[in-house]
């Protein structure tokens, strides 16, 4: 089971980024722990960030055929892009969109997704466990 874990904008800078809200542990920690339960999993990961909108396309792109399954965290492109929509809707890769903090309990621009209706789940408001929950999402629709 080979699985693609992208972060978009500014999730690089977690740990930096209102902790208030993202917590205090750094994108570093969030690879190391994506990595840790895929071992646990028997997951293959592939775990990419950008801050560019362009660069995630380019990336679910070359997933087609190469990977089982997308974790997306799309962070702001998540309220904005049909760009990262109709990509995963090309590849038809099964996705899981993901979410560090409660999107439902904040603003109402945050209210839109427009990946979502893309993707076979959302996960929001459940930390860095987040990634495992839509990992294991994926892998239970595998079986
Ligand atoms: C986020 C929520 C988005 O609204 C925000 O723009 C982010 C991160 C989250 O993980 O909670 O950058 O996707």
């Amino acid at each position: 089971m080979k699985l693609l874990f992208i972060n978009g904008p500014n999730l690089n800078f977690l740990g930096i980024r209102e902790p208030e809200i993202y917590g205090s542990r750094t994108y570093a920690d969030l690879v190391d722990y994506i990595k840790a339960f895929c071992a646990d999993m028997n997951i293959e990961p592939e775990i990419y960030q950008s801050n560019h909108e362009g660069a995630l396309v380019d990336k679910i792109q070359e997933a087609y055929g190469r990977f089982d399954g997308i974790v997306i965290n799309p962070a702001a492109y998540t309220h904005t892009s049909v760009a990262l929509l109709d990509a995963v809707k090309a590849v038809g890769i099964p996705t899981v969109e993901v979410h560090i903090s409660d999107v439902s309990a904040r603003e109402g621009f945050r209210q839109v997704s427009y990946i979502r209706e893309a993707c076979v789940a959302t996960v929001s408001g459940q930390g860095f466990e987040g990634y495992k929950t839509a990992a294991k999402i994926i892998l239970e629709k595998q079986n």
